[in-house]
């Protein structure tokens, strides 16, 4: 049973302008199993609080404490988060260019399990797994994320984390830019991934209809760097009528 306990946590970005402060103070444990809705306006800090987890070199830790079964994450190198269990699918999913999908896929399960998949299940695994994903098996050939299309993007995400099954899986806007059709395939997708590995859910989103398709067990809405409120499903559709203001409101 995992569980990521963020504590207190501040981290600041160098920008043109100096050292800003983005996280201001994020509170948030999520358990195997549960899924936590992560939900407020842009630039209030949500992608930032994804790459510190994660380890993004860009974003400085100042106080606070990020621990996955009690290890100190903030510790570990970006590989050894990934091992541990820590999977980001990221907003905006970066070109690689002269680097198929294939062998992508297969060094990053490498990387994390520590040894080479073998290679009669491992065909089997990607096939069935973009199978799901309704993914063309051309794809596989593709160089990762050279002029693939918004929805392929976050196909491709969610294939790397049914096939590294993570134990805290961390979906940055995975339903930014997709079509009704796609935003289904890709949320069945999550569903599949929680119910075969108690996975671990922070979806991170700006609106509320992928909820829709992945129920989330608490609601956090996020604001100005910290969690402003927490709730269960409801908390969700009170944004959806009433939208953020009362809450930035409250953050001046
Ligand atoms: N690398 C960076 N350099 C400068 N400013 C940044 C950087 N990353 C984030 N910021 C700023 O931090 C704030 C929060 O950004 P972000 O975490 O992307 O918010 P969200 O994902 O909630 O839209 C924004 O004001 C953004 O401009
Ligand atoms: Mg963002």
């Amino acid at each position: 049973m995992s569980i990521l306990e963020i504590r207190d946590l501040h981290a600041t970005v160098e920008t043109p302008e100096g050292t800003k402060e983005i996280l201001k103070g994020v509170d948030l444990t999520i358990k195997a199993g549960e899924t936590h809705a992560i939900m407020g306006p842009n630039g209030s800090g949500k992608s930032t609080l994804a790459y510190a987890i994660a380890g993004h070199p860009k974003y400085e830790i100042t106080s606070g404490s990020v621990t996955l079964d009690g290890q100190d994450v903030l510790e570990m190198s970006v590989d050894e988060r990934a091992r541990a269990g820590i999977f980001l699918a990221m907003q905006y999913p970066v070109e690689v260019p002269g680097v198929s999908v294939s062998n992508f896929l297969r060094t990053a399960k490498t990387a994390v399990s520590g040894e080479a998949p073998a290679l009669r299940t491992w065909v089997k695994d990607v096939r069935s797994a973009m199978d799901e994903l309704k993914m063309d098996p051309v794809f596989a050939e593709r160089n990762v994320n050279e002029g693939f299309s918004g929805g392929e993007k976050k196909r491709h995400e969610i294939l790397q984390m049914e096939l590294l099954k993570p134990s805290i899986a961390i979906l940055d806007e995975t339903d930014s830019g997709l079509d009704v059709d796609a935003l289904r395939v890709v949320s069945e997708g999550v569903n599949r991934a929680k119910e075969r590995t108690d996975l671990g859910i922070m979806l991170i989103t700006h609106y509320t209809r992928i909820l829709n398709y992945i129920k989330p067990d608490f609601v956090h809405v996020f604001v100005n760097g910290k969690v402003a409120e927490q709730g269960g499903p409801e908390l969700a559709e009170r944004l959806e009528a009433e939208g953020y203001e009362r809450f930035l409101e409250g953050a001046k």
